[in-house]
């Protein structure tokens, strides 16, 4: 792990979040073959500003936050939690999930190109194919995250917090450029 910015209350609790998480090597929340349809409730995408409850702050809730295919190009997420939530091929280009919490987020395939993460609890969630172009990751506590296929170019990991197993996908991925890998702490190539 890469040594943190001295700590405020939030990154205080970041770091017992990160702690927590580090000791778990959990699945991600769905297999492919198991999601289910995609939510029919017309406002679905609008309960991302409503986010979950602390109660399903674990991504337990029986009702699943299905943003997949929603756009929330260049909206403002901050603070929202997000746990759990479906955002498989979402648009988010440009929106800003600071200290948004992504707990088992199931994001395969979604573009958040540009999008500011700084502080954002990146637990456990799949990023599969996602296109993380120049994503400020900027303090950010990333643990169990999946990181194939997606597209790192430019993305930033500034005084991120990153699990061991976690800088080692991250530098397996061709796409993480220089500054990226040196944020993340890889080898030079
Ligand atoms: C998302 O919304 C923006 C405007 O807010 C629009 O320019 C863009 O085309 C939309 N993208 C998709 C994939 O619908
Ligand atoms: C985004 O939302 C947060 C929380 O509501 C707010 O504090 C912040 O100023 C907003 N940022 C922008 C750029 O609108």
């Amino acid at each position: 792990m890469k040594a943190p910015a001295p700590l405020s209350k939030g990154t205080s609790l970041l770091l017992g979040l990160a702690a927590a998480a580090s000791t778990l090597t959990a699945p991600p929340a769905f297999a492919e073959a198991r999601l289910p349809p995609i939510d029919r409730d017309p406002n679905r995408c609008e309960r991302a500003y409503t986010g979950n409850t602390i109660g399903q702050a674990n991504a337990v809730s029986d009702k699943i936050l299905d943003l997949r295919q929603c756009n929330f190009t260049g909206k403002n997420l901050s603070g929202k939690v997000l746990s759990g939530a479906l955002l498989k091929e979402a648009t988010l280009p440009n929106s800003i999930l600071r200290e948004t919490v992504l707990t088992k987020a199931y994001a395969v395939g979604a573009d958040f190109t540009g999008a500011d993460m700084t502080n954002a609890v990146i637990d456990r969630v799949d990023f599969r194919k996602a296109n993380l172009k120049d994503v400020i990751f900027a303090n950010a506590v990333i643990t169990g995250g999946q990181f194939e296929g997606a597209n790192l170019e430019g993305a930033l990991f500034d005084g991120a917090l990153i699990g061991n197993e976690d800088a080692k996908r991250l530098c397996a991925n061709p796409t993480l450029t220089k500054e990226g890998r040196a944020d993340v702490g890889c080898r030079i190539k």
